[in-house]
């Protein structure tokens, strides 16, 4: 166990390192933060992709980024945090309460030239008892490999006039950022700062390009992001594996979602990277369906369309499973049609296709399909059983950012067709509540399509013959 443990003592080590920081150090000892994974994205990786932006950005100019908000539940009590990715992808600090501006050249911040500063919360003993610890602005710059650190308080004396840019970029900021009762230097304060400094350099702000560069970054996958996001999408599959084995009409929603989860968590995935949508009978057709109240019946489809997040980067796969272990005869049938969509669209996930072929070819299958079956009589009418596309983005968002224009070697997208057809819809009532949609995680590479989540089956014999294995929540 303890190998795999990777206590950050650096702090500890490296006194004379730490004495050079910009903010007065504190007796650096056991208050330091402790990091147990040892596979999370390198120092080197977030500095590469701070080089990356400003080979984007023009002479003279600077790039700024606030974290996420801090969100509150109810009363006393916040959502769990979950870091603005931008942010996370240029700095790898999963803490709230900060801002990072990055340079295009060496800037000169009290008194030092600097590529790029973090403003973040200071250490504070008595809230890390509670919340646990921070890295404080030593742990920022050791740790994350940034080139300077400081404290929220100082951002508004320091002397950084923005009017020495000729541009600016600033990430579109949601508005539901809070002030913090009885807390200087939040989110609020920091963004309230920024404000007036924006305010008086209105002209240079070019904002849109950021959201631009960043999906042109974030859209093609480094190796290292690769490992990250395979490790989601088998942690995903294995628990799309569990649940063929585990589901029976006698469960409820929330039990086949709770062995969902329980794999998830059980092998290392912080959460999962939306709601998890198991949807049955009925709700098989209500797309993002997350309420998981329903208890299932022996003739139920069941829509299972999850995905763990793993150190940031969420899987996305869907399978749709019959309760009791068996599909229909019009079950199977449509299932088929869907399958033999996603096929066709996975075929075209190519080098140089646009990010829309696949959504064409599915769509185009479907439509087929559905009208030699009776349940449309033309194409038009396909859009009320299958009413969205096919395809995004996957990495730090479950949709990701990208700029949906040539297919290329790096990116990672789903294919998901599905056909919903729910009661009182105009056809054969043998159709109604059957909802199916099956959705897989392709690679882009220079050659064939890869599929990342293929370790779990698809086809109807391979799924009723896993469903027939012993499931460990069987008992
Ligand atoms: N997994 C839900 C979606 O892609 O919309
Ligand atoms: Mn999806």
């Amino acid at each position: 166990m303890l190998d795999k443990i990777l206590i950050i003592s650096i702090l500890l080590v490296l006194p004379i390192v730490a004495q050079t920081q910009e903010v007065a150090e504190r007796q650096l000892d056991n208050n330091s933060i402790s990091i147990y994974d040892n596979d999370l994205l390198s120092a080197d990786f977030h500095s590469g992709r701070r080089e990356e932006l400003r080979k984007r950005m023009k002479s003279n100019s600077v790039a700024i980024f606030l974290a996420a908000p801090v969100r509150n539940r109810s009363n006393d009590v916040n959502f769990e945090y979950h870091q603005n990715p931008n942010f996370y992808y240029f700095t790898g600090l999963n803490e709230p309460h900060a801002m990072i501006m990055i340079f295009k050249e060496p800037t000169e911040v009290n008194g030092r030239f600097i590529k790029d500063v973090v403003f973040m919360q200071e250490k504070d003993p008595e809230t890390e008892i509670w919340d646990g610890k921070r890295y404080g602005t030593s742990g920022a710059t050791m740790i994350l490999g940034l080139d300077m650190a400081l404290e929220n308080k100082v951002f508004h004396e320091m002397e950084l006039d923005l009017d020495q840019f000729d541009e600016i970029y600033v990430q579109n900021i949601h508005d539901d950022i809070r002030d913090v009762p009885f807390k200087n230097g939040d989110l609020f304060d920091l963004k309230a700062k920024l404000d007036v400094k924006l305010n008086k350099v209105k002209s240079k702000q070019k904002n849109g390009q950021l959201s631009l560069w960043c999906a042109e970054l974030r859209e093609i996958k480094t190796d290292e992001e690769l490992n990250l996001l395979k490790k989601a999408i088998t942690i995903t599959c294995e628990a799309q594996r569990e649940i063929m084995r585990a589901l029976n009409p006698s469960m409820t929603e929330y039990q086949a979602e709770a062995v969902v989860e329980y794999i998830f968590k059980a092998n290392g995935a912080e959460y999962p990277g939306f709601p998890s949508i198991l949807g049955s009978g009925e709700n098989s057709c209500i797309l993002h369906y997350t309420a998981s109240r329903r208890p299932m019946n022996k003739n139920d489809l069941l829509v299972c369309d999850i995905g763990a997040e793993y150190h940031g980067y969420t899987a996305d796969v869907t399978r749709t499973l019959p309760a009791n272990g068996k599909y229909s005869y019009e079950q199977e049938t449509i299932y088929k049609v869907v399958l033999e969509a996603q096929q066709a669209g996975i075929d075209v996930c190519k080098e140089g296709k646009n990010f829309w072929d696949p959504n064409i070819a599915a769509t185009t299958v479907l439509s087929q399909r559905m009208k030699e079956l009776g349940i449309i009589k033309n194409s038009s009418e396909l859009r009320r059983y299958f009413m969205h596309g096919t395809s995004h983005y996957l990495g730090l968002d479950v949709h990701d950012v990208g700029r949906y224009g040539k297919l290329e070697p790096g990116q990672v997208i789903t294919v998901e067709p599905g056909i919903y057809i729910p009661q009182g819809s105009p056809c054969d009532q043998k159709w109604w509540n059957i909802g199916v949609r099956i959705e897989d995680d392709i690679l882009i590479t220079n050659g064939k399509p890869v599929n990342l989540s293929g370790c779990v089956p698809r086809e109807v014999e391979d799924i009723e013959t896993l469903m027939l294995e012993k499931s460990r929540f069987n008992d």
